[in-house]
């Protein structure tokens, strides 16, 4: 759908949010916290961003986004190309990180630009009268955001590493601190996630809950394969030095497709036949195990053909 971006506003050094409203007569599809749009930002290029806004403000989306000194043309022409009055596409909103409303306790972990799912999840914690918490870690105190919604809260616990005391965020002793039951969420760069993933494996299956915004995923470039689109009779090899999802793209396959590195979900394919060779960070070990779906962004083939339901 397209929206108009309505405003624009620097939350820290290099992160802006942006707000996007509906065009007249039009209303915005409601969302639920830890929901994201994908962001049509140029031909073939979507990115996935958290909506940042309290659910219940009705009217306007709002996102943020960083740029990063490593971007690949998503953040950076956001940054630098957009403009307030102009027309967006993005998708409605679609939730890989639901919040569970009826938890005891909930424990927020985030890291840099991964504060963004964590403020509608506080607005409806906060509504709610739940009991939450929230550790914020910021690379430099210029790079914190959203400071002026997260200093309301005597529960925010904000840590710019590293500390003047030398302090850093220990995930092991904030996740053992939780109760049993509590349900605990991180968003933030691969390697706090991994360290939040290895505190929480011993939680009740279903408590520990994460979103990736950006992988270090390996994308498999290895080719030599073929695909063959069961539906549309389409047979498309993929060479040695190329991805699926270019051959894909290429071949003219209308697949959608935002982040491009295994984290949002957006690519998922069902596997016909043929075993995947998964590397995402999206599909859970027990989805990988049953080779029934494939990220086609990032993940190859371990046999000489797949068979997609395309
Ligand atoms: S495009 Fe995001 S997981 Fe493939």
């Amino acid at each position: 759908m397209r929206v108009m971006l309505r405003g624009i506003r620097r939350e820290a050094e290099e992160t802006n949010s942006y707000v996007l409203e509906p065009l007249p007569g039009q209303t915005l599809p409601a969302f639920a916290a830890g929901a994201h749009v994908e962001v049509k930002i140029a031909a073939n290029l979507s990115r996935s961003y958290s909506l940042a806004n309290d659910p219940e403000s009705r009217g306007y989306y709002e996102i943020a986004v960083h740029k990063s000194p490593t971007s690949r043309g998503g953040s950076a022409r956001i940054h630098d190309a957009w403009k307030v009055g102009q027309l967006i596409e993005i998708s409605e909103p679609r939730n890989n990180f639901p919040l569970n409303t009826s938890a005891d306790h909930t424990v927020l972990i985030a890291g840099g630009i991964g504060i963004t799912p964590m403020l509608p999840m506080i607005a409806t914690l906060e509504r709610l009268r739940k009991s939450w918490e929230i550790h914020y870690v910021a690379a430099t105190p210029r790079r914190a955001a959203f400071m002026d919604r997260l200093r309301a809260y005597p529960q925010a616990h904000i840590l710019v590493e590293p500390a003047p005391s030398g302090r850093k965020l220990d995930l092991e002793d904030v996740c053992n601190a939780a109760p049993r039951n509590a349900h605990l969420y991180c968003c933030g760069p691969a390697r706090m996630l991994d360290a939040f993933a290895a505190a929480t494996e011993d939680r009740p299956k279903g408590h520990a809950h994460i979103e990736y915004f950006s992988a270090d995923t390996m994308i498999a470039t290895e080719g030599g394969y073929r695909l063959e689109l069961v539906r549309s009779g389409k047979i498309i090899e993929v060479p040695q030095g190329n991805n699926m999802l270019d051959c894909l793209l290429g071949a003219g396959v209308d697949v959608g497709f935002a982040c491009s590195e295994g984290v949002c979900g957006s690519c998922r394919v069902d596997v016909l036949g043929g075993i995947p060779d998964h590397r995402d960070k999206f599909l859970s070990e027990e989805e990988k195990a049953s080779n029934a779906t494939i990220m086609v962004c990032c993940s190859g083939s371990k046999t000489p053909c797949l068979m997609l339901d395309l």
